[in-house]
C-alpha cells in the first residue's frame, strides 16, 4: 500500500513557491471539476476562520484512487467519492466539526440524487486524506471492502 506523502499533510513547512504552486494546481483542478461535476468541495468556517475542508466527486475523477487497488470501488455517476475530509487545526478536532462537515457533504449529495458515497478510511489513524475508519463507522458507513491491514473501503447508502 502506498501512502502518499504530501509535505503539507505531514505538517512540514512549505516554501512560498511551493504554496503558490499547490494553490494554482488546486484552483485549476476545481475549475475543471466545477464545469464537469458541479459543486465538489466545502469549507467549514468557525468565527469567520476557515478550519475545515472537504472535497468529493465521482471516484473516476481521482486517478490516485487506483493506488489503493480496491476491487469494489464504484465509478458510477450517482455514487460519490470523498477524496478529502479535513479539520486542519488539530485544536479544532474532537468537537463535532468533522461530523458537521461530513453531514453537509451528505446533505448536498442527497439533494443532487446521489444514491451513495464511498471513501477509503484508515484503520486506527486520522492521518489519512478522509480520516479514520472509526469516524465513518460512527456515522453509519459500512465496510464494503477490507483492503489491507491499514485501509478499508467504506460506503454509506442513502
Ligand atoms: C476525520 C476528521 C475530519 C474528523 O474530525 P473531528 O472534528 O475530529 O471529528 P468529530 O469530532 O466530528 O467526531 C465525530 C465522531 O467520530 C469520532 N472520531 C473522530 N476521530 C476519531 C478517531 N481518530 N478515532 C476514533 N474515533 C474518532 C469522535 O469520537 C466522534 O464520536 P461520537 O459521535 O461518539 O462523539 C479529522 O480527524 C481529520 O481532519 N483528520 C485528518 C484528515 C486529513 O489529514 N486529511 C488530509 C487532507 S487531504
Amino acid at each position: 500500500m502506498l501512502i502518499r506523502e504530501n509535505p503539507a499533510f505531514e505538517g512540514k513547512e512549505l516554501s512560498k513557491t511551493e504554496k503558490a504552486r499547490y494553490a494554482r494546481e488546486k484552483a485549476a483542478y476545481f475549475l475543471k471539476a466545477l464545469k464537469k461535476f458541479g459543486n465538489c468541495g466545502k469549507i467549514l468556517y468557525v468565527d469567520g476562520k476557515p478550519v475545515g475542508y472537504a472535497q468529493y466527486s465521482t471516484s473516476n475523477r481521482f486517478p490516485t484512487t487506483r493506488e489503493y487497488r480496491a476491487k469494489n470501488l464504484e465509478a458510477k455517476e450517482n455514487v460519490a467519492f470523498i477524496s478529502c475530509l479535513y479539520i486542519a487545526d488539530q485544536n479544532f478536532r474532537g468537537r463535532g466539526l468533522g461530523e458537521k462537515l461530513l453531514g453537509e457533504v451528505i446533505a448536498s449529495l442527497k439533494k443532487r440524487d446521489f444514491k451513495a458515497v464511498e471513501t477509503f478510511a484508515r484503520k486506527g489513524s486520522a492521518n489519512n486524506p478522509s480520516g479514520p475508519l472509526e469516524f465513518y463507522l460512527k456515522k453509519d458507513f459500512r465496510v464494503k471492502e477490507e483492503i489491507d491491514s491499514d485501509f478499508a473501503l467504506v460506503r454509506l447508502d442513502f
